[in-house]
């Protein structure tokens, strides 16, 4: 038997239902936050994602799924969603008609990582992205939204910590600190580390291995090198999040994964995923557009992990589908033909509706009325056609009803819609 392959997944029946409902409430409140849902290839030159995330990342580096496409050259399947929003918001000319664009999209990211729990090769991402507002009002109301929706989830042990990266006028100065640290502590570094804090010295800060933990243990922070712009930024961005109640933790040593980010960066973690914490993740891009061939703006985001955040959720509560408002349990062949186009109809019309076309006895109805999880169950036997009517019951409260079977579509639709 052909099965699938280790780091994918299937999402069935039983662990959809959550799917679905981060989904829908996704969906929503970002709407009501103003964003408008993009759909964008799964696949891109990878020449995008090299220039945007960075040459020295680890998912640049050895995470992506890339493969030579004959003319076209070297394409990848996207590991994440930002750079596709980016290219897309500059090939169509999106700012020249209104620089303030506000979008979201939800669809699965490739990375070639070592699978384990809470990390897939393929995983879906809720993303949403803002183009033309550089003000800190905009990337404390990205984390409120983001915590909204969480809370309107009902996520519990889930906390966003937050940091500011400074602007290419502040950080070099502290990158020149920190190297200077590394350096001194070469020794104590692992090899990635060594590498690292050659061309990406910050990454350093976010290694997980004990000893580089321990050599960048008396780093200096990166919020005392910080500009006065990008100082004052950061400041109103925690006032306004304390003024509107979102909890929060400065986390200097947040460094994100990806080489795009400006000043504020943050993560949403929680403890109850072992070592994949990170729930979600972003921050503002202000250089990228322009690095990616766009005008000059000002750009912010983040990306929800839909499958870590499913796990929380799943974990948390039970979400099961629904069953059918309506069973229609025919006995003989003329009543099971009538129910056949009954079904239909009702189902066309807006009523979740099933029924079944075996043959059964009025007990085996009932039992797969149960199993089904059917709310109603309309039963139509040889007396009940005599007598023009067809019997209703409700499987909660037991009560029953004879309907005429004149005008029985229309009756029902109204009872039920
Ligand atoms: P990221 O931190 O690389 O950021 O990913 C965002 C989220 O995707 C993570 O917090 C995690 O929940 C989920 N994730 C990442 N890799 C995996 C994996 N292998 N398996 C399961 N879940 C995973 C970005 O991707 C940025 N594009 C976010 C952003 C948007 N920044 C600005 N705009």
């Amino acid at each position: 038997m052909i099965q699938l392959i280790k780091g994918f997944k299937d999402v069935l029946p039983g662990e959809i239902e959550v799917w679905q409902t981060i989904e829908r409430a996704a969906k929503e409140t970002f709407e009501n936050f103003g964003f408008q849902e993009l759909r964008l290839p799964i696949v891109e030159k990878s020449e995008l994602f090299s220039r945007s995330i960075g040459d020295t990342t680890d998912i640049v580096e050895k995470e992506m799924y890339t493969f030579e496409d004959g003319k076209r050259g070297h394409v990848t399947l996207r590991p994440e969603a930002t750079a596709s929003v980016v290219r897309s918001y500059i090939q169509h000319k999106m700012y020249a008609k209104d620089p303030i664009r506000k979008f979201y999209t939800i669809g699965p990211m490739f990375r070639r990582e070592r699978p384990q729990k809470g990390r897939y090769r393929q995983f879906y991402q809720i993303d949403a992205e803002v183009f033309g507002i550089d003000s800190p009002y905009l990337d404390a109301q990205l984390i409120f939204m983001l915590a909204t929706l969480l809370e309107k989830l009902k996520a519990r042990d889930v906390k966003a910590h937050i940091n500011s990266l400074g602007c290419p006028c502040c950080r070099p100065n502290f990158q020149k600190a920190l190297k200077e640290l590394l350096d001194a502590k070469k020794d104590s570094l692992c090899e990635n580390c060594l590498r690292r804090s050659e061309k990406n010295p910050l990454r350093v800060l976010d290694c997980k291995v004990p000893s580089c933990r321990e050599a960048v243990a008396g780093a200096p922070s990166i919020l005392d090198h910080l500009c006065d712009d990008c100082r004052d930024h950061f400041e109103t961005v925690k006032s306004v999040l304390t003024e509107n109640g979102v909890e929060f933790e400065v986390d200097t040593r947040l460094v994100r994964g990806l080489d795009y980010y400006t000043r504020t960066a943050f993560e949403v973690l929680t403890t109850s995923l072992g070592a994949q914490n990170a729930v979600a993740g972003g921050g503002r891009y202000d250089g990228l557009v322009k690095a990616l061939g766009g005008p000059e703006m000002p750009a912010i985001g983040f990306a929800i992990g839909f499958d870590r955040l499913a796990e929380i959720v799943a974990m948390q509560q039970t979400i099961e589908a629904d069953g059918p408002t309506l069973y229609i349990a025919p006995l003989g062949e003329k009543a099971t033909e009538k129910a056949a186009s009954w079904a239909m109809q009702l189902a066309a019309r807006g009523v979740f509706c099933e029924t079944d076309f075996a043959g059964r006895s009025l007990k085996s109805h009932m039992k797969r009325a149960d199993k089904l999880k059917a709310a109603h169950v309309l039963m139509l036997g040889d007396d009940e056609l005599d007598r023009g009517v067809a019997a209703l019951r409700n499987m909660a409260t037991k009560e029953q009803w004879d309907l005429p079977l004149d005008g029985l579509v229309e009756t029902l639709v109204e009872r039920f819609n």
